[in-house]
């Protein structure tokens, strides 16, 4: 008998074909993600569950599906939706898959700072308003990059990459991590330091480092307030790393002249959201990883997870619990 698994949306074939190879797989077929009352229900006596940032696997839910369950395996790199602790105590392991998103989700996060530095989105509405009638000197006038500071907040695997996109600008690279050594962010041609020097002499900020208890509204008023009035502030990492209504009140009273998230709390923001529409804030929604060969690899990896799990061998791409 094939291993039972709950697939909680539609993803790309790369990785569905394989797990229904392996598998019998019953896939949330809806646009929205399952409510939790419904996944709760539908994951019952399922040997493997493939995840998604936006499903809450907690300990409730576990116990739910049953003591069968041997992988959960979430289709990210971050894994702040899944209760590791409910995991590990049940003994399930959880796969996710780092790296093949490192490259897309590093360009994602350079389009945005080149996007907010130099004005793209006021550009557009500019043209769209009517207002282009001639090539203007001192008009949309936006950021240097060339010689300016980076600052990057997590210098993981997609800060490194952010690191080396930034070197071909000719910037100038800080990095905050307080479990790295100078010699692995130099080979960057990062200089690390505390997170104060950070916010002091970056010109532009940006975010990659994981959801935790610690990074949870770590850009708060207090900490957006130390940095330069003119600089720019990036997340693609996760939307609570960065406090928004202490973020709005920034954006608004000159405190940092603007920023760009890819991520956002809550996700989406509301229609009638005041985030909308400042013209200093450029928001997309959380596309980091959403390139065509990314998702495919991503896809391949949550289904090689999956299917080692369910077949009793050890995760490929396990996250350390
Ligand atoms: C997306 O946000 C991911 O963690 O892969």
């Amino acid at each position: 008998m094939k291993p039972k698994v709950l697939v909680t949306r539609v993803i790309p074939d790369a990785g569905l074909k394989r797990i229904q190879q392996v598998c019998e797989a019953d896939i949330w077929p809806e646009v929205m993600p399952p409510p939790y009352s419904v996944l709760k229900e539908r994951a019952r006596g399922v040997d493997g569950l493939l995840c998604l940032i936006t499903d809450r696997v907690d300990g409730d839910l576990l116990d739910a599906i049953g003591p069968q369950l041997k992988v959960i395996s979430q289709m990210a790199v971050g894994v702040d939706n899944i209760d590791l602790n409910a995991a590990r105590v049940r003994q399930i392991p959880v796969g996710h898959t780092p790296g093949v998103l490192t490259e897309a989700t590093a360009d994602l996060a350079f389009a945005l700072l080149l996007a907010a530095g130099r004005r793209l989105l006021e550009s557009v509405e500019y043209i769209r308003a009517g207002k282009w009638r001639t090539w203007e000197p001192t008009t949309l006038l936006g950021a240097d990059f060339s010689g300016a500071t980076l600052g990057i907040v997590g210098l993981g695997r997609i800060g490194k990459a952010v690191a080396r996109r930034a070197a071909g600008f000719d910037m100038r690279l800080l990095a905050y991590n307080p479990t790295m050594t100078a010699d692995e962010a130099a080979a960057v041609h990062a200089r690390l330091v505390d997170f104060d020097t950070l916010l002091r002499e970056s010109d532009f900020i940006s975010i990659h480092t994981p959801l935790t208890p610690q990074t949870r509204g770590l850009f708060n008023r207090d900490v957006l307030a130390k940095m330069k009035p003119t600089a720019i502030l990036v997340n693609t990492a996760r939307g609570p790393i960065v406090e928004m209504e202490a973020l709005y009140n920034a954006l608004t009273t000159g405190v940092i002249r603007a920023a760009a998230l890819d991520v956002t709390d809550p996700e989406p923001l509301p229609p009638d959201s005041p985030l909308l529409s400042l013209p200093n804030l450029t928001i997309v929604p959380h596309i980091g990883s959403a390139s065509v060969w990314t998702r495919d690899q991503m896809a391949l990896m949550a289904a090689e997870n999956l299917i080692a799990g369910v077949t009793g061998r050890p995760l490929p791409h396990a996250v350390s619990q």
